[in-house]
């Protein structure tokens, strides 16, 4: 080894070992800046935020100022940055309507009627708003997620309330339409009304925006479409998720908790019954009970017990006795005088709300006689609809935009 270079201290390390730290030296240096430079970039952009003002009308903030500095406080460059402005896709929310709280709408949709049409309109005391699907979309983006658990009658929800989203009623909204081929028997059987009705529209059944990733479409006949990027656009996607199951018993509290820990915005919709008896004690012990102490521990989330609909005359006669309509209304008023009497325990803890189904189907026609189809499914959703744009201005959440 040759004589050390230099004087001192650092003259005594070997040439070799100089080299080495001076690079380790300029590394660090460079990934400094690196992170400075990311993290201005970051302050100066204003990436899906809208203002928070919780009344309903929001700004996108279109222009940010920023200045990059250098060591020494030169200024490297400065300006105002020009964000995209009101995204183009996302439809402002109607004027929001005062007349009813979120609650005093669900009990206006409860006492509701069709006035003796069958298969009229609806009418509640309170304003029933027909969303756009742009609309629906910008009011569901201020909630983190929505979690659907039960049973066909909740399956036949989610089907409502995506085909809503995404703006097609008349084909196959509430489908993984995309995995259909086209001219196969669930391309001709599983449009419209259809879809909710065909045994065989249901292995295609869109149950969650999982459905929607990329990561769906591994079958090689299948376009790689990225169906998620054509879903809500201008708002950020809500999450939607749901379990079907016959058993209350089944609901998973643990992944439940799951979801709710990184998306405590959240909205519960859950019943079940006809699988059992109509049994609201069951109802009550296993699935109301465990998701309540579930949701107390999230005080952003919101839980909505959904109650069965009324059976129609054209149901099985053997069906009479176990799943008429007595034992429907009976089992709906137990379950919604316990929910009122665990409301009433304790003022101050945000409640559960009952949204109370029996009316809104009580005149409407069914292919079957318990389960409607795609114009009971879409009220359904136009109602859950118009209870969360309430709630969201009663909670102070705001919508949320994406630049794409
Ligand atoms: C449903 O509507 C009828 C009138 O058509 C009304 O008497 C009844 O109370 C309503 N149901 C509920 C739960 O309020
Ligand atoms: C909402 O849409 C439904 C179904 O198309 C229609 O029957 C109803 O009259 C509409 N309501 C309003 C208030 O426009
Ligand atoms: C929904 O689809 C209809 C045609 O079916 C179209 O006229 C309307 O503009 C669409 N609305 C939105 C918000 O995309
Ligand atoms: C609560 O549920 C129980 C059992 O299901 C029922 O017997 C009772 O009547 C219900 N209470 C109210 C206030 O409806």
């Amino acid at each position: 080894m040759g004589r050390p270079a230099g004087v001192g201290l650092w003259g005594s390390v070997p040439a070799d070992t100089r080299r080495t730290l001076y690079i380790q030296l300029a590394g660090i240096v460079f990934v400094t800046l690196l992170c400075v430079h990311n993290l201005l970039e970051l302050l100066s952009s204003d990436y899906g935020r809208g203002s928070a003002d919780g009344v309903g009308s929001w700004v996108w903030r279109a222009e940010t100022t920023y200045s990059w500095t250098n060591f020494g406080g030169r200024v490297k460059e400065s300006g105002v940055k020009k964000e995209p402005g009101p995204n183009p896709e996302a439809a402002s929310l109607p004027p929001f309507n005062l007349d009813c709280t979120a609650a005093q709408f669900l009990e206006s949709v409860a006492t509701g009627s069709r006035n003796g049409v069958r298969d009229g309109p609806f009418h509640t005391d309170c304003q029933l708003y027909n969303y756009t699907s742009s609309e629906a979309c910008g009011v569901l983006s201020s909630f983190d997620s929505i979690l659907v658990f039960g049973e066909s009658h909740e399956r036949h929800f989610v089907q409502g309330l995506f085909s809503l989203l995404r703006n097609n009623t008349r084909g196959m909204g509430g489908l993984q339409n995309w995995r259909v081929p086209p001219g196969s028997d669930v391309d001709k059987q599983c449009q419209g009304e259809e879809a909710f009705e065909e045994k065989d529209c249901r292995w295609v059944v869109l149950t969650t925006t999982d459905h929607m990733g990329p990561e769906t479409f591994t079958a090689d006949e299948l376009a790689p479409l990225n169906v998620m990027h054509e879903f809500c656009p201008g708002y950020l996607p809500p999450t939607i998720k749901s379990i079907y199951s016959y058993k209350p018993e089944r609901v998973n509290i643990r992944y439940t908790n799951s979801i709710l820990a990184h998306h405590p915005r959240s909205v519960l919709l859950y019943g079940w019954g006809f699988h059992a008896g109509l049994d609201s004690a069951r109802a009550l012990q296993y699935l109301i009970t465990p998701m309540d102490q579930l949701a107390q521990e999230y005080p952003e989330t919101t839980q909505v017990v959904l109650s069965r609909h009324s059976a129609q005359a054209n149901r099985p006669e053997q069906y009479e006795a176990t799943q008429g309509n007595g034992i429907i209304r009976k089992y709906n008023e137990e379950i919604g005088g316990n929910i009122t009497w665990m409301n009433e325990q304790r003022p101050g803890v945000r409640p559960i709300y009952y949204y109370d189904m029996y009316n809104l189907t009580k005149e409407a026609s069914s292919f079957d006689g318990s389960h409607y189809g795609l114009r009971v499914g879409l009220l359904k959703a136009q109602v859950t609809i118009n209870f969360l744009d309430r709630l969201r201005h009663e909670l102070g959440f705001a919508p949320r935009f994406t630049k794409f």
